[in-house]
């Protein structure tokens, strides 16, 4: 085994606290990546509250990184000791099922095994994410890094990023598409810039103006407050497209009205039970829609995407041993727009 550090979240204790981990050694297929840094995703900080007061096992959170081979097994042929590389939040899938065949791996029909806890389809152990300073993954989930993207502002990509790719990119979005996304954080500030490079006209809902001013600087059009009814009738039947990643539990009615005639709801932020008045699709045939991670052809093209159109994050990078702090104001709603841990702290 490899001894590596992190951060993790165990039982009742407040914050995260310094961790001792074990990699695997390396399968003939694995590669080892030196972590350097890491994007901080409102599921890690999900995940962290539902463990407190668990009392059992350390969490090790993050799922979008970037860093550095350090060594390959002996079958590896794409990578190199040296090489950039990027990973995000699926690390294996049973590589022979209908969706793994078509490309989407992240809908693998035995479950794609999760950056952090997931379950290793071979030993059976629990996955530890990348708040730490070495990753072992398979190399058909890591990445190589376009050498024009800068690893800490790239990180979010493999996130927040291709979670909000894949559906702007299924539903066909593109220079004659009106698009709006709701709620300005990760997820929401990459979709922006995103939908934008794709050429759509695109615009922002937001709970209050105070980002107004920044959805312009991304390139959207115009911030629409959900909190003003006069603002949100006035949008009404007005999208093509809605990418709705708020992240907490609410009734999808509002932004279903705003979606045009077979337009779409992409409903990719909080994941859970809804209710749906059918009327709200009925009168203009409209459909509600989801989407998650994305699948390793995706995942290329959206590199290729951002390298091309040089489409980053926009971050806030701290060191790793401020991880609490991250994850406070994540809570508070206190990120634009995205946190990204620095790895090199962790000796
Ligand atoms: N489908 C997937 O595979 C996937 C992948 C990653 C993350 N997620 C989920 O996506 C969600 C967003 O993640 P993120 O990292 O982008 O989080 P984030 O940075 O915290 O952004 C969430 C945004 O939701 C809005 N919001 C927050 N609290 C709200 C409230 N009480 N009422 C209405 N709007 C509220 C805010 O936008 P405004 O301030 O603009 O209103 C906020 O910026 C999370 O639930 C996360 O777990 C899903
Ligand atoms: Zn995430
Ligand atoms: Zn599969």
């Amino acid at each position: 085994m490899r001894a590596t550090v992190g951060w993790g979240a165990a039982g009742a204790a407040a914050g995260l606290r310094r961790v001792h981990l074990e990699r695997r050694d390396l399968r003939p297929d694995d590669v080892a990546v030196r972590v350097d840094y890491c994007g901080v995703c409102h599921t890690d900080l999900q995940a962290v509250q539902d463990r407190s007061g668990d009392g059992g096992t350390v969490l090790v959170p993050g799922h979008e990184f970037t860093g550095v081979v350090t060594s390959v097994g002996r079958d590896v042929t794409r990578f190199r000791v040296g090489d950039q590389v990027a990973v995000g939040n699926i690390v294996d899938s049973c590589d022979t099922c209908v969706m793994c065949r078509a490309g989407q791996e992240n809908f693998c029909r035995e479950f794609p095994t999760l950056t952090y806890g997931g379950t290793d389809r071979h030993d059976g152990s629990i996955t530890a994410g990348a708040y730490s300073r070495e990753y072992v993954v398979r190399d058909r989930f890591a990445y190589l890094l376009p050498a024009n993207l800068d690893p800490a502002a790239a990180a979010p990509l493999l996130c927040a990023g291709i979670t909000v790719w894949e559906p702007l990119h299924a539903l066909g979005v593109g220079p004659h598409s009106r698009v709006a996304v709701a709620g300005l954080g990760g997820l929401g500030h990459l979709a922006v810039k995103l939908s934008v490079a794709l050429g759509a006209e695109t615009s922002v809902i937001s709970r209050s103006a105070d980002k107004a001013d920044d959805a312009r600087r991304l390139g959207a059009h115009d911030l629409i407050v959900s909190t003003d009814p006069e603002q949100m009738a006035d949008a009404r039947d007005r999208f093509d497209v809605i990418i709705d990643t708020v992240s907490v539990p609410h009734d999808p009615g509002p932004y279903l009205r705003l979606v045009a005639m077979d337009g779409t709801l992409s409903q990719v932020g909080h994941l859970g039970p809804i209710t749906v008045q059918t009327l709200d699709l009925l009168i203009g045939r409209k459909k509600l829609s989801s989407a998650g991670s994305g699948g390793r052809a995706a995942t290329v093209a959206l590199l290729e995407f951002c390298a091309e159109h040089g489409v980053t994050a926009d971050i806030e990078l701290l060191p790793s041993a401020r991880v609490d702090e991250a994850l406070d104001r994540l809570r508070r709603n206190d990120v634009r727009y995205r946190f990204v841990l620095d790895m090199s702290d962790l000796k």
